[in-house]
Order: C-alpha cells, then sequence, then structure tokens
C-alpha cells in the first residue's frame, strides 16, 4: 500500500468548522500498526531519553489508572495483531513477545518497579500512540497523566492537570454555542466498551513528528523556507486520529493519539482530496486558519 492509500483523509464536507465530529469506533481497537512501526518506535525510544519531561508527565493520583492502560492496550494488541504480539501469564508474571522488534518484556502486572520507567511508558514505547490519562472526578475531566511523544505544538508540562476546558482555551471561538461544554458532556457520558474516534488537522512546514511547544524554537523556523516552488514538499496535512476509551476500574479516559503527515505534494495525486482541500482552505476563516498553520502559506499567494 502506498502512503496515499493508507492516510486517514480527515474531510468529508467541503467546508470546515470546529465540531463534535466523534464517531463510534469499529473495531474498537486502540492501536494501529503502519508501515513506519519501526522507525517511529525508535525515534519514540530516543525521545524518551533525551527529553524525558517533553515526552511524559504524570501526577501519582494516575499510578492504577496506568496500569488499565497497560492492559487495555495488551489486549487490544495481542487481540487485533495476534501475529504481532503474544502475552503470557504465569502465576503473576507476565511475557510480552514483540515479534515485530523480537523483544520480551518479563513483567508483575501492577508492580511498577518490575517494569522499565512508568507504566504508559513501558507501554507506549511499543506502539506509535501518544496515551494520555484523564481522570473524571467533580464532574469534570483532568489531564492527570500522559506518554507524549509527537505533540502538535503543545507543552504536556504546562497542560497537565488541566481540566479539558482549560486544555482547550487557546483554541479561539471553542467556547462558542457552548461547544466546549457540549464535548465536555459528550465525553463524561462515554461508556466502557463504546469507543469513539476523530480526526485532528492542522499543516506544517516539516515532516517532524515530535513538535512539542518546548522545542518550537528549533522546528518552527522552518516555516520560513516555504516558497512558491517547494512548498508541496516542505508542507505537510498533519493527521491526528484520536480514540476515546473509558477505563472500568477508575472510571477515567484513555485518549490515545496516532500521527500521520502527508505532503501536499503527495495529497495532490488524489485529484478530489486535492479539490476539496483547496476548496476548504480558501474558504477557511482567519481565526482557524491560525491555528491551524496556515497564515505563514497563505502569505506566499
Ligand atoms: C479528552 C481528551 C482530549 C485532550 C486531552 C485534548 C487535548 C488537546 C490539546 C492539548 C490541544 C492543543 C491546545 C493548544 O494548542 O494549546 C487540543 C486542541 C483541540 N482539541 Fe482537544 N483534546 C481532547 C479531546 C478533544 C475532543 C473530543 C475534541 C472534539 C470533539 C477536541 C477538539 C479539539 C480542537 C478542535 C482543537 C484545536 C486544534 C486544531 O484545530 O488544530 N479535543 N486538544
Amino acid at each position: 500500500m502506498n502512503k496515499i492509500d493508507s492516510f486517514p483523509y480527515p474531510f468529508k464536507e467541503n467546508s470546515y468548522r470546529y465540531s463534535n465530529n466523534s464517531i463510534i469506533l469499529n473495531p474498537p481497537n486502540s492501536i494501529e500498526i503502519t508501515s513506519k512501526y519501526e522507525n517511529e518506535i525508535l525515534l519514540k525510544r530516543t525521545l524518551l531519553k533525551t527529553s524525558p519531561s517533553h515526552c511524559y508527565q504524570a501526577l501519582p493520583t494516575s499510578f492504577e489508572a496506568q496500569w488499565e492502560i497497560v492492559e487495555l492496550v495488551l489486549n487490544h494488541l495481542i487481540t487485533f495483531y495476534p501475529h504481532y504480539f503474544e502475552l503470557h501469564k504465569r502465576n503473576g508474571n507476565w511475557i510480552l513477545h514483540n515479534k515485530i522488534l523480537k523483544e520480551e518484556e518479563h513483567f508483575i502486572f501492577g508492580d511498577s518497579s518490575s517494569v522499565n520507567g512508568e507504566p504508559m511508558n513501558f507501554i507506549g514505547k511499543h506502539v506509535q500512540e501518544d496515551l494520555l490519562y484523564m481522570a473524571q472526578r467533580d464532574a469534570d475531566l483532568y489531564l492527570d497523566a500522559g506518554h507524549l511523544c509527537f505533540p502538535s505544538n503543545w507543552s504536556l508540562a504546562f497542560k497537565l492537570g488541566m481540566r479539558f476546558k482549560e486544555i482547550h482555551e487557546p483554541i479561539p471561538r471553542f467556547n462558542e454555542k457552548s461547544l466546549d461544554d457540549r464535548i465536555l458532556r459528550f465525553i463524561k457520558n462515554i461508556d466502557q466498551g463504546n469507543p469513539w474516534t476523530r480526526k485532528n488537522w492542522s499543516l506544517m512546514a516539516g515532516d517532524r513528528l515530535d513538535t512539542s511547544l518546548e522545542t518550537f524554537e528549533v522546528w518552527g523556523k522552518e516555516r520560513k523556507n516555504v516558497t512558491h516552488e517547494n512548498v508541496g514538499q516542505i508542507v505537510h496535512l498533519r493527521v491526528e486520529v484520536q480514540k476515546l476509551f473509558r477505563l472500568p476500574v477508575s472510571n477515567g479516559l484513555l485518549f490515545t493519539i496516532h500521527t500521520h503527515l502527508l505532503s501536499l505534494e503527495q495529497l495532490s495525486l488524489n485529484k478530489v482530496w486535492l479539490k476539496q482541500f483547496y476548496t476548504i482552505l480558501s474558504e477557511l476563516p482567519e481565526y482557524i486558519l491560525a491555528i491551524k498553520g496556515y497564515l505563514h502559506i497563505k502569505t506566499l499567494y
């Protein structure tokens, strides 16, 4: 399969506005393994070593839920990818076989001293997805932990502990017509066994996955290199496939993010997408253009 066939193109309509664009996730699988698995896992593991505080943050209240997340992800790996992953349990000792990487992990479920790193990092370094834990308490959702190697221009250290609406505060007009309240209510009502998915998108110069706010000065300047001639190769449509799962014991939520990149040159090979994306961008109001990273590109034209 080539890049464009497997790309999660995010648009259905010819115009785009913020909305609750979530749909039921079927099959209910948190993990997708793509042809980029080995490269992305290597990159994640490097980032976890070189920039640990950008990639992992957690409140002590999250540790039990982190093990719930380990269990949920392991179940999905062995259910949906049995040819790549096996799990053996003997008297409380668990062994995970990752056949893609030819690795074995021996650990005691629930015992953090038996894994290398915190539980979310332990399982996160076997999957391409970033993993966030939202705790549900006092009728609200709080970002209590995150394994986030590929953020789209935000800082986990800054957002840790924030409520859902505080996290989304910088997004212009996100609270218009109480959209933030409606999305919060929707998430709080997600049931166990009925996960949801949505796609979010932005435009970025370059093909870096690790675009944390902390390293903006390194990757942000790539925007200045975009010209009329090279725009197709440098600028990428960045799509996050996001999924939400209710956790049965903590009653919190696992929020997974799988990030995909496609250059505009590649995207333009699909003429239907090209036409529709052009129509969407031409019509997009400035307050959305700015947050989607498009304003600097638009000035070229
Ligand atoms: C519950 C888990 C969620 C978490 C932890 C989360 C986190 C975030 C973060 C950190 C940002 C970047 C904010 C910034 O730039 O400062 C963001 C942006 C955004 N989020 Fe969420 N989000 C969640 C769920 C949702 C859901 C369910 C929706 C909609 C149905 C949503 C819609 C958006 C939108 C529209 C943006 C603006 C990003 C853009 O347009 O590129 N989020 N989110």
